[in-house]
């Protein structure tokens, strides 16, 4: 095997979905190795369905648990069929537990590791994720930073494999699918009318694992004027029934949805509340504001042009953010040159450094 990919959950199949079709286009041997860490249909295979990504070659089907439960099993199981495929070069897209497995189980066997998002940093280590990527980065041959910003964080921590300046395959699948999604068949079916409701997503273990903040999140966004549409993860779905915690009138849940649903409901929303990394950059790009439900982010870059305003689980803060994010709605459509993810070809790059180094 030349390549091996290992992914597991909605958004690293995102972030892989063109690096995976730019392989299969040159002809390199790819294996995809999906770990099982997201099972449901509405978080994994829909995903695979709407890329058009050959089904995985390998299910190692670890599923939910702890941190350390998943991470085991997942680099237990991973290692046999790493060591059966034997690739040149093992790609990581992310910061999941997935990944972290992935990254460690063919660093210990010896395996190059390529990163994609490398050097993404919120400097919050209460965040699962943010452990998850310093450690792949540590162990990384090779690091493909999305931006200039994760590329310096990357400098800075002295980090030993070699980093390139790639842009972010995310924005690549955002023009190949997410611009060219024509049906708004979703806004009738939801009865939306353009520009008049907000998109939000909760479920960082941070926000949802705890009744206080969630309930704090809901009491800042019941003074919300717009209707709120709320494609709710299982995780938080879950939670919400544990706690018996009802949502206030203007919120509106929905099943999870996959990504053309997803980008068309941002593309004709006010804006976007959300405590989701990715998200936050799909609504720079479909040109909405975004709240964000928590205290740091590392895409800093949306930040520092005024259209994230991040807000943490105050409900004072929410209720504030409401308010003044209406100017940036129409600032942010204004914004046409300046986008610090690249130019649409950071997968096509990254499978220029993937190519070369199987055929060393
Ligand atoms: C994981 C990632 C997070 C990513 C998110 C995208 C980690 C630490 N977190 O969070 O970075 O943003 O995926 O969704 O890797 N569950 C189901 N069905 C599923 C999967 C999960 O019901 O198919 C429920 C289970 O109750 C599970 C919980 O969600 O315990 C959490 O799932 P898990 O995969 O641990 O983390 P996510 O919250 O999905």
């Amino acid at each position: 095997m030349e390549i091996s990919i290992v992914l597991g959950t909605r958004p690293q199949i995102i972030k892989s979905a063109l690096v995976i079709h730019e392989c299969l286009r040159r002809g390199l041997e790819i294996e995809i190795i999906h770990t099982g860490q997201h099972y449901e249909y509405t978080l994994s295979q829909v995903f695979l369905e709407e890329f058009n990504l050959p089904q995985p070659n390998v299910i190692l089907g670890v599923g939910s648990g702890t941190h350390a439960y998943q991470t085991g099993e997942i680099m237990i199981r991973l290692e046999k069929k790493l060591i059966d495929s034997s690739p040149c070069i093992v790609v990581i897209p992310g910061d999941t537990n997935s990944a972290l497995a992935g990254a460690l189980t063919s660093a210990k066997i010896g395996i190059p590791v390529a990163h994609i998002e490398s050097g993404a940093r919120s400097y919050d280590m209460k965040m699962a994720e943010e452990i998850n990527r310093r450690l792949i980065d540590h162990v990384s041959k090779i690091l493909f930073a999305p931006t200039l910003n994760c590329k310096i964080n990357l400098e800075k921590e002295n980090v030993l494999g070699d980093i390139y300046l790639v842009g972010d395959t995310m924005y690549d699948v955002y023009l190949n699918f997410g611009c060219k999604i024509k049906s708004r068949e979703i806004l009738s079916e939801l009865r939306l009318a353009e520009g008049k409701y907000a998109v939000l997503t909760i479920h960082r273990a941070e926000n949802v694992d705890n009744l206080t903040t969630l309930r704090n999140i809901f009491n800042g966004l019941k003074e919300a004027e717009l209707d709120i549409v709320f494609p709710m993860h299982p995780r938080t779905r879950d939670k919400l029934i544990e706690y018996r915690l009802g949502l206030p009138r203007n919120i509106h849940p929905i099943n999870p949805l996959g990504y053309a649903e997803m980008l068309t409901l941002l593309k004709h929303a006010r804006l976007l509340i959300t405590d989701s990394g990715g998200l936050q950059k799909e609504a720079f790009w479909a040109k909405i504001p975004c709240i964000t439900l928590r205290d740091r982010t590392e895409w800093i870059e949306t930040v520092k042009m005024g259209v994230n305003f991040l807000v943490g689980s105050d409900p004072i803060k929410i209720t504030q953010a409401l308010n003044y994010v209406e100017d940036s709605y129409y600032r942010i459509k204004t914004i046409y040159n300046d986008n610090p993810f690249g130019d649409g070809r950071a997968s096509e790059r990254i499978v220029d450094i993937l190519e070369d180094c199987v055929k060393k």
